[in-house]
């Protein structure tokens, strides 16, 4: 037997990826509080550690293998190790083998089994995993104990069913679920009675809400509608929209919705239609750019975002470059940018990876400099304007400043204090730096 069965008193959780795993992460903390435990940051003091992980690019296993890999040199033996979230279900048991020191893997869909999973490990000593390929159980989102008072992230759907060949996460996260419209209206009303300002719906593809669900009768617009009513609530935001998925409706709900803010995150993720096909993303350079028109035209203020991968197999310079009079082109707000990384068990895995390292990292530095020219001369034209701030906290280095957001999701800096978080502030813009406005009330 590995652990004697003492109890567990404290837990430190470290997060890994997207917001969904920031999510996940809360629900647990909920779990393991209700449970008894408390939180702690010192991770050499806990008794229980959790790994919450991301599988989405190689980097980010890397990190946590390195981490993980790393704890067990050096493990006191009392302490319990977890791996949960995307590698989890990337690599289910076959982690015990790499990893053998850890004592269980939970995978994305089975949040809601972390007790029944502590107490195994407990009563039995033995190495337990749950990793089921599809959400089923409603999970207790309510249950969820977030950090942050202001803005709160509430899942709508999970998985997803577009199968981009680069792509891991529907082999992580598995078909799409929608939640039911009613319980994620019950939880936006009670995080607005609990002063929530701000809510971020998640999903992969947040668009598809509902069509799994077609006896719900309502779409991903019909909810943002329903949550526009909710008192409280001055911000709604959503991340992530599959283009081909962006309908007239839901641009003209953030046209017309006032708490719907004018921010998309709409990746594109290549500039050329022979790529885009082979990335399976179901649109082309051209369908993609009349839907940016049409969202331009319904919403004129919309800020836009965007994915980038680049090196993706086969990528030859010319389609590289019309990625980069893309992106030149339509002048995004925000702009990530990836250079291709094979994942096992993709369909991309089978191509061979022949854009070569140097010329990836080349390709990546070249859309990073022009994002970054963009990004000067954006911020170079909010100097004098007036923006709508939710503030958020105070600034990092004194108590004499606050930081929030704008609507379309700027950060801002501005004189304040503590007892302006969660009140929505205009401030005139008068300078920035790199990605933040400065201001003045
Ligand atoms: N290699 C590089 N980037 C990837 N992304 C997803 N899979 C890969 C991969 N295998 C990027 C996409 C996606 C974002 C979340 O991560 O751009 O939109
Ligand atoms: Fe991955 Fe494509 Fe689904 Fe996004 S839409 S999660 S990139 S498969």
């Amino acid at each position: 037997m590995r652990h004697s069965k003492k109890d567990l008193k404290t837990f430190y959780v470290r997060t890994y990826g997207c917001q969904m795993n920031e999510l996940d992460t809360e629900i647990m903390v909920g779990t393991l509080e209700e449970r008894g435990l408390t939180r702690t940051q010192n991770e050499k003091a806990a008794d229980l550690l959790i790994f919450n992980t991301c599988s989405v690019r190689d980097l980010a296993e890397r990190k946590v293998m390195g981490k993980v890999g790393q704890l067990g040199r050096s493990k006191r033996r009392e302490s319990v190790i977890g791996v949960t979230g995307c590698m989890a279900n990337a690599k289910k048991d076959s982690l015990f083998r790499k990893l053998p020191h850890i004592d269980f893997v939970l995978g994305t869909n089975n949040i809601h089994d972390l007790n029944h999973v502590l107490d195994d490990v407990m009563a039995t000593g033995k190495q337990t995993f749950r990793t089921d390929q599809q959400f089923t159980t409603e999970l207790d989102y309510q249950g969820a104990v977030r950090d942050d008072k202001v803005k709160a992230f509430i899942s709508i759907i999970r998985g997803c069913d577009k199968y981009c060949t680069y792509c891991v996460v529907p082999y992580t996260r598995g078909p799409e679920v929608s939640r039911e419209l009613t319980d994620i209206v019950q939880e936006c009303e009670k995080l607005a009675g609990n002063g929530y300002k701000e809510i971020t719906l998640l999903g992969q593809n947040v668009n598809s809400f509902g069509k799994d669900k077609p006896e719900m009768k309502k779409l991903f617009h019909d909810l943002l509608y329903e949550i526009d009513k909710i008192d409280g609530i001055e911000r709604i935001r959503f991340m992530t929209s599959h283009p081909v998925d962006i309908t007239r409706e839901l641009m003209e709900a953030i046209r017309d919705l006032n708490s719907v803010c004018e921010f998309v995150h709409f990746p594109i993720q290549a500039g050329s239609s022979r790529i885009l096909r082979k990335m399976h993303r179901i649109y082309t350079k051209e369908q993609y750019l009349e839907k940016v028109a049409m969202l331009r035209e319904i919403v004129p203020n919309v800020a836009l975002g965007t994915d980038i991968i680049v090196g993706f197999p086969t990528e030859t310079d010319e389609e590289f470059e019309m990625t980069y009079d893309v992106l030149k082109e339509l002048e995004y707000d925000v702009a990530f940018l990836f250079a291709y990384s094979p994942r096992q068990g993709t369909p991309a895995m089978r191509w061979v990876d022949d854009v070569p390292e140097e010329v990836k990292q080349e390709r990546l530095h070249s859309l990073i400099e022009l994002q970054n020219e963009i990004t000067a001369k954006k911020q170079q034209q909010m100097i004098g304007k007036t923006v709508e701030i939710l503030v958020e906290d105070v600034g990092r280095r004194d108590d004499q400043t606050v930081k929030g957001r704008t609507r379309c999701w700027k950060n801002t800096i501005f004189p304040g204090t503590k007892k302006d978080i969660g009140k929505l502030v205009k401030v005139k813009v008068h300078g920035y730096n790199h990605q933040t406005l400065m201001g003045t009330v």
